[in-house]
């Protein structure tokens, strides 16, 4: 007969945290990850701090979290390392500015390079559980991320009992981690529905320390509705996959998606839920959002794998309301198999992400501004876009009112080479990479996705090159860049300064 598991006060299990320390979180977003330990541990650095004494924590979680996660901590200045995604504002400036290291991975790698040792040692685990037992079962909520693998991993658990998730959503979570080479197996998923794993994880419970008591929903922001740009973009991407289906080119039967995350991803799942001509589909993709779940209420999505259910508030209550239909609908996996390239290629996903910028010959960059500021990170992108048997990357042609083109000769930072994207769409139009050169790819980039202000200074970019397999001049290749770094507006670039 196991002990009952102890009670912490959020403030009590914050005392237990020491400088210096890696701390791994659960969740992936803001979905599933701990919120009341994580923010009294930002009160206790910035009484520490106060006090004139050090407190920095190693921070590690599925993907980005939310605002009593990252946001509070990174405000009491109590990140010192952090891996591997993140989008709080607060967080992004701290490693902007230096004042936070971070590491932006590949998210199917994190829970593997953690195991490996390559993030070194584990001190805590801190799991969001909609049920606990003495025996060490763990029902997670709303996300699995990398929270197998730290409860592995970690020396000690303190578990944050969210009473808002109800126990029956055991069963949605299917847990399986693999056996580190030389000795993995391969993972069984031959389609989105099937499993592999348990519906728990378990752990031997003398490592929980202690349970937190909470009853706080998940702080996920929801996305506005599609602008004009967005809504023709999701237009787009639908008038090419019902293109390609009629064309034989994409199985009648269609092919999982994968979808990315943000307000562009958003409405291309919306667009494509509204076109008669795109069949009922099922997904396999890492972030299941609010536009999924409205297609799984309207039969256009049959079955939803993925590794969080990161909706807002009111929609995660619209499905606990209803279980027992998402409960047949949907499955919750370890990024590390939601995001696996094996199964991805296997699959053959038809994945859709969010680029930052793209070149002329389709290099992606999904993460840095102008080069040098991190956004978010590369997520899952790379994950899915090396992979997929359709690899699409969607943007607006153009940013900040026009002053930037995301078509730019050269990619200020990459993400996604040219050999892993396919098919570029923008609000302007389709480029259809497939078997084309670098000087073709150029050409119908420029022509289809680039923004009419932007296309003749991008063709006299192409003509400097003269005769050349990639035409690229490398003395001009961030002239766009530098001219709005300098100027404020990458149309003020003169090309003859550049040389
Ligand atoms: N230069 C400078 N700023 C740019 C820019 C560019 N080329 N392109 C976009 N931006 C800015 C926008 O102006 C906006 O700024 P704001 O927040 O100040 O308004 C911000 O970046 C977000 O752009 P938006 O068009 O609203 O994008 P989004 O919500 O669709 O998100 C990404 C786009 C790329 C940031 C997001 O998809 C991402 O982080 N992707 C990487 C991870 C990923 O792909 N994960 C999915 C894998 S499953």
């Amino acid at each position: 007969m196991n002990k009952p598991l102890s009670r912490l006060t959020a403030a009590e299990a914050a005392q237990l945290i020491e400088h210096d320390q890696t701390v791994a979180f659960s969740g992936f977003t803001p979905a599933g990850a701990p919120k009341n330990t994580p923010f009294a541990i930002a009160q206790r650095a910035k009484e520490l701090h106060a006090n004139g004494k050090p407190f920095k924590i190693g921070v590690l979680t599925g993907a980005s979290t939310g605002k009593s996660l990252d946001g509070a901590l990174a405000e009491a200045e109590a990140i010192r390392f952090r891996a591997p995604y993140q989008s709080d504002p607060t967080l992004r400036k701290s490693i902007n500015e230096g004042r936070a290291q971070f590491s932006d991975m590949h998210l199917s790698m994190m829970p593997q390079n953690v195991r490996y040792g390559f993030l070194g040692k584990v001190d805590w685990a801190i799991i969001e559980a909609c049920e606990v037992t003495p025996s060490g079962e763990i029902t997670l909520t709303s996300a699995v991320g990398a929270a197998p693998t730290y409860c592995n991993v970690a020396e000690k658990i303190i578990i944050e009992h969210n009473s808002f998730h109800p126990a029956t959503l055991r069963g949605f979570h299917d847990i399986y981690e693999p056996l580190d080479p030389p000795y993995r197996k391969p993972f069984a998923v031959c389609a989105p529905s099937d499993r592999i794993g348990a519906p728990v994880i378990k752990v031997d419970p003398s490592k929980i320390v202690g349970v937190v008591e909470t009853n706080t929903p998940d702080e996920v922001v929801g996305f506005g509705e599609a602008s004009d740009i967005t809504a023709q973009i999701g237009s787009n991407v639908a008038d090419f996959l019902a293109r390609e289906i009629s064309r034989g080119l994409i199985p009648k039967c269609f092919l999982p998606i994968q979808s990315g995350v943000g307000d562009t991803a958003n409405a291309v799942l919306k667009a494509m839920g509204e076109r008669a001509d795109i069949p009922v589909f099922e997904m396999y993709t890492e972030v299941i959002q609010d536009a999924v779940v409205a297609l799984m209420k309207s039969g256009k999505v049959r079955f939803a794998s993925g590794c969080s259910l990161t909706v807002s508030p009111a929609v995660l209550r619209e499905i606990y309301a209803d279980i027992e239909f998402f409960r047949s609908r949907t499955l919750l996996r370890p990024q590390e198999i939601s995001n696996s390239p094996e199964i991805v290629r296997r699959l053959g996903l038809i994945s859709i992400n969010t680029a930052i910028e793209v070149d002329i010959t389709g290099n992606v960059n999904s993460t840095h501004v102008l080069g040098k500021s991190m956004m978010n990170g590369i997520g899952g992108s790379g994950d899915f876009a090396r992979n997929a048997f359709l690899s699409i990357f969607t943007c607006p042609s153009t940013a900040k009112g026009g002053k930037i083109s995301t078509i730019v000769p050269l990619a200020s930072h990459l993400d996604h080479s040219e050999h892993s994207v396919q098919i570029i769409i923008t609000e302007q139009g389709v480029a259809d990479l497939r078997g084309k050169s670098p000087s073709e790819r150029a050409r119908t980039i420029i022509e289809n996705c680039a923004s009419p202000d932007y296309r003749p200074i991008l063709q006299d970019y192409v003509a400097m090159a003269g005769a050349a397999h990639t035409p690229q001049t490398l003395s001009s290749a961030f002239g766009m860049h530098l001219a709005f770094s300098k100027k404020g507006d990458m149309r003020q670039v003169n090309w003859s300064d550049c040389k």
